[in-house]
């Protein structure tokens, strides 16, 4: 093949890229909504999901950091287990009418995983740089979603699984045997935290 030729096959390749990705983004940013949002509702739904995403945060991380220090990450797994759930429910509950979910395009509780509002959604953050918090509007709620990147303590455990000890490995391998969850350099996109606020 001609050197001119691969290039023109390139620049198709290279167009059609942008066109997908720059159509999925449409789809969700907060002015897509029909009516579109009024100023006073984005800036109120922002100011709800940043603060029931702030509370979740806190409180994983302090269990979280808590549970390294005192059994390092193998320990740190169960805690995970058996908190991060109901940590993620109750962060919601603390505000009236929210509801809190943690979601990522690569899950490693099933639980976790987005449905395919969410992926939409992740897959336009993901192809941010930075990622941005993103608003989707529906019929009586709107979905506050805040980028949750990856920071030096995640590679323990979302890092390259290469440099996991052993018995992490095998922990993780017996509570998660679907583990989607590992491969992430530093300021990844790990995932987003999903605040749902009734409107009005
Ligand atoms: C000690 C190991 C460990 C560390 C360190 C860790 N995680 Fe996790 N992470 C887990 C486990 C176990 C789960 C599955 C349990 C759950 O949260 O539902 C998980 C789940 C998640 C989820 C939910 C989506 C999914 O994959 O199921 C997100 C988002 C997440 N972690 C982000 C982070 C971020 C961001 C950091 C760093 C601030 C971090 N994690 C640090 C072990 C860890």
């Amino acid at each position: 093949m001609k050197k001119r030729t691969r290039f023109a096959i390139f620049l198709i390749f290279l167009f059609a890229f942008f066109a997908m990705t720059s159509c999925d983004r449409a789809t969700v940013e907060p002015v897509a909504a029909d009516p579109a949002p009024l100023p006073e509702a984005i800036a109120e739904v922002t100011a709800r999901g940043e603060a029931a995403a702030k509370v979740l945060m806190e409180r994983l991380g302090a269990q979280l950091k808590g549970a390294i220090e005192s059994g390092g990450p193998v320990a740190a797994i169960t805690v995970c287990q058996q908190v991060a759930i109901p940590l993620t429910t109750s962060a919601g509950a603390a505000f009236e009418g929210v509801t809190v979910k943690r979601t990522t395009l690569k899950p490693r509780n099933p639980a976790n995983a987005p449905d395919e509002h969410d992926r939409a959604v992740l897959e336009a953050m993901a192809a941010q740089s930075p990622p941005q918090p993103v608003i989707r509007w529906e019929d009586g709620v709107a979905h506050f979603y805040r980028p949750l990147l990856t920071q030096e303590v995640c590679l323990k455990c979302h890092g390259d699984p290469a440099t996991f000890p052993k018995e992490l490995t095998e922990a993780l391998a017996f509570a998660y045997p679907a583990d989607a969850a590992t491969g992430y350099a530093l300021g990844d996109l790990r995932g987003a935290i999903r605040v749902t606020v009734d409107l009005p």
